[in-house]
Order: structure tokens, then C-alpha cells, then sequence
């Protein structure tokens, strides 16, 4: 061992020792836990703003597109509406919880849910519901398609 390989050696061993750190092995149960990975999912991704696309994929009003974001197990529909603005939602009927949005892009100034016809305006509002009458107390302001938050700058798009 040379001079220096043995200063780095002392050094590197001090720092470890500073800092608390053991020298033994490190636990792989972080990298194979089901339990680990839902906590991470829970307490970090869903936290962390994630690229979801480019303003590109919306190049006008009524633009969408559909994606599956799989660390958050979530459907997402990106749209730009009439008044131009981009936004994200959960692609998720507020009926029943089917999936509202079935084909990946498009252009479309509703979306009509296939399961039972509720229908929803590109900026995520609910718009209409078949024999509305029957549906005592509800509320079409709270039941739109829910609003993820979302910046699209410098041409891409994040989430979180
Ligand atoms: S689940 Fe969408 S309309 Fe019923």
C-alpha cells in the first residue's frame, strides 16, 4: 500500500466513523419488501413531481392524451382545454370508478364514460348525467374528474 492509498484509507475510515456508519453489510430487504416498496410509493413518488409528457402531445385546444403513471398504480388523462389550459386528472368516472378515457390521444371537447354515460368536459367538470332526476343530492360540482397538480414549463410536463 502505497502512501497515499493508505492516507485515503484512514480517512475514508474516519468519515465513516463520524458519520455513525457501520462497515458491515447492508440490508437488501429495502430493495425486495413489498411493505418497503408501498411506503416508498406512498411517502416519496406520490410526493416527487414526475414527467408525464410534452406541450407538444397538445398542440390545440381540446388536445389529450392518456398514460398510466405505474408508480402511482393511477390512469391519467393530460388535457388542453377550450380556454387553452393544460391540466391532469385521475382518469377515473366519479360514478362508479371506471376508467372515463379509453383511447391514448385525441381531440375532444367531452368525455363520455362508457359504463354508465356520465359525461365530462375536457377541463374535467362534470357535465351530464343520464336520468339525473334519480340521483337525489348529487352534486355535478363535486364530481368532476379529480385535478392532479401539474406544471407544463419549457416545453414538458410534470406532476405530482
Ligand atoms: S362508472 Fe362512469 S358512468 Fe358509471
Amino acid at each position: 500500500m502505497n502512501e497515499m492509498t493508505e492516507l485515503a484509507s484512514i480517512c475514508t475510515s474516519d468519515l465513516t466513523q463520524t458519520a455513525g456508519l457501520g462497515t458491515g453489510p447492508v440490508s437488501c430487504e429495502p430493495y425486495r419488501s413489498p411493505a418497503y416498496f408501498e411506503r416508498e410509493r406512498e411517502n416519496l413518488f406520490k410526493r416527487a413531481w414526475l414527467t408525464v409528457g410534452r406541450v407538444e402531445q397538445l398542440p390545440e385546444k381540446g388536445s389529450f392524451f392518456t398514460k398510466t403513471i405505474e408508480i402511482w398504480n393511477a390512469p391519467i388523462v393530460v388535457t388542453r382545454g377550450s380556454d387553452d389550459r393544460i391540466q391532469a386528472f385521475y382518469n377515473v368516472c366519479a360514478h362508479r370508478g371506471n376508467q372515463v378515457v379509453l383511447t391514448e390521444r385525441g381531440r375532444a371537447s367531452r368525455f363520455s364514460c362508457n359504463y354508465h354515460n356520465w359525461v365530462y368536459r375536457n377541463d374535467g367538470s362534470l357535465m351530464g348525467v343520464p336520468d339525473e332526476a334519480n340521483f337525489f343530492d348529487l352534486d355535478k360540482k363535486k364530481c368532476g374528474l379529480v385535478p392532479i397538480a401539474g406544471a407544463f414549463a419549457g416545453g414538458g410536463g410534470i406532476l405530482r
